[in-house]
């Protein structure tokens, strides 16, 4: 029975903690490549209408349950619902935490060998399109580079975690996450100053709605609770250090907007120049900003530099979130077990590891780690499978489940009691509640349903 003592700085502190943790990957690896497998344009449009209704109310719902409770996700359904089956909601979490960290690292380890790639002048100007896909191949293909930068990721990421989260990581982010986005804009004019640049544009902002399908709503939802760091406790955790007297609806709609910003960005980085270079295709999958964004490099002058400078931030943003998804089994076995917090880092951080290697391993070279399903026209190997399952399927379930705790087993009214600052109620109180009652429960179960009576809808 634990209580967490500590709390953020301020406001901002836990609005950059937060969109620390939500902005990684997620915004330049899988956004863009989602978008792309869903036809572009109205993919976008639908995710946007998704955070906003469902992204933004389900964080509002896991802050709250966390500062009111100041405890980890298990603990949590522990104490507003002893003795219930509600505490599996907070143990799903867990595992998805693990889950989802294990492949997200290996992905984060790439990013960091192309720092070094990048640095050595390999992207310098004039190289082909097949050279690129074949220095992408070599660094994954190959099982000793593929597992050291995994390993080296995540003890990284389980340094900082076992030192503690809010000094370095907090101070890092305030300088570092403001010249990502920097870098990106730069990126971002260059891409759409590329020859043939509104072709690829045409693809990302005008909607195609003939190639909306149920399977379109299904990934724009399971990416946006994935950018947004829903559905596995990571909001009720870093809920749980924030202060009283903080506004919990206004920093969550900051968090969802910066999230939001840096995924558009990252989009209108990356179609230009994927539809403008040859030799690559819309479908590629996992490797896709590995090979489009080293030929936009080659392109521009200082592009090495840039280049360098680019994945170097993406890996500190992809850190700011490992942290966050390492933080969770952490902080439960901290809280609850009274482990210390070195001994519980090690632990989760190498079953984090061990069960990455099988992703490190299925990008080439394992050959039967690299064919493990096939959905549609898609061949999905061990890291898309993981992807699939934690990262979009265990958050939708725990997001749903986190809303019908919320809605109704905690209640609506203890809900508004939480988010509102005591002056003032919010003008939107009430809508917040009903969406979380009623709208949420209804949108995420329709979509699961039609998940499990089209397995194949995830793509
Ligand atoms: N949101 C992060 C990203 O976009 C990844 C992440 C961190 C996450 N913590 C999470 C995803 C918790 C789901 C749940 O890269």
């Amino acid at each position: 029975m634990s209580v967490r003592r500590d709390n953020w700085g301020s406001r901002v502190a836990f609005i950059l903690a937060a969109s620390g943790s939500a902005i990684g990957l997620g915004n330049i690896w899988r956004f863009p490549t989602v978008a792309a497998q869903n036809g572009g344009g109205a993919f976008v449009l639908i995710y946007l209408v998704f955070v906003v209704f469902l992204g933004f109310i389900v964080m509002i719902g896991e802050i709250s349950l966390g500062r009111h409770t100041q405890r980890n996700p298990v603990g949590v359904f522990r104490q507003l619902a002893p003795r219930s089956l509600w505490v599996a909601v907070g143990f799903l979490g867990l595992a998805a935490g693990w889950g989802i960290l294990s492949y997200y690292s290996v992905v984060a380890g790439w990013t960091l060998s192309y720092v070094f790639t990048t640095a050595g002048g390999t992207f310098s100007s004039g190289i082909s399109a097949e050279k690129i896909n074949e220095i992408f191949l070599g660094t994954i293909a190959s099982p000793t580079q593929a597992i050291f930068w995994h390993l080296l990721f995540i003890m990284l990421t389980m340094g900082v975690v076992m030192g503690g989260v809010k000094k370095g990581i907090e101070r890092w982010s305030k300088i570092l996450m403001p010249l990502l986005f920097v870098l990106l804009l730069l990126l971002v004019v260059r891409s759409l100053t590329l020859e043939n640049a509104h072709i690829g544009l045409k693809k990302y902002l005008i909607p195609d709605w003939s190639k909306v399908s149920g399977n379109t709503l299904i990934s724009a939802m399971g990416q946006a609770f994935f950018s947004l760091s829903l559905g596995m406790g990571t909001m009720i955790t870093y809920g749980s250090y924030m202060h009283r007297r903080e506004n919990i609806v206004c920093s969550a709609g900051w968090v969802c907007f910066f999230d939001t910003l840096i995924a558009v960005l990252a989009g209108l980085a990356i179609f230009p120049a994927l539809y403008t270079m040859e030799g690559l295709e819309p479908q590629a999958g996992a490797k896709l900003i590995f090979i489009v964004l080293p030929g936009l490099f080659s392109q521009i002058p200082f592009g090495t530099l840039f280049g360098t400078g680019f994945f170097l931030l993406l890996s500190v943003a992809a850190l700011t979130s490992s942290i966050s998804l390492l933080e969770v089994p952490v902080a439960y076995l901290v809280d609850e077990r009274r482990w210390t917090r070195k001994r519980a880092t090690f632990f989760c951080g190498f079953i984090a590891f061990f069960l990455g290697i099988l992703s490190a391993l299925s990008l080439g070279s394992v050959t039967g780690l690299s064919h493990i399903m096939d959905i549609g026209p898609r061949s999905l190997g061990f890291l898309d499978m993981m992807d699939l399952f934690f990262g979009q399927f265990s958050l939708t379930l725990g997001a749903l489940l986190i809303a019908l705790f919320v809605g109704w087993k905690w209640g609506t009214r203890a809900l508004i009691d939480e988010f509102s600052s005591s002056e003032s109620r919010s003008r939107f109180s009430g809508l917040i509640a009903f969406q979380i009652r009623y709208v949420c429960p209804v949108v995420l179960i329709a979509l699961l349903l039609y998940l499990i009576l089209n397995p194949n809808a995830f793509a």
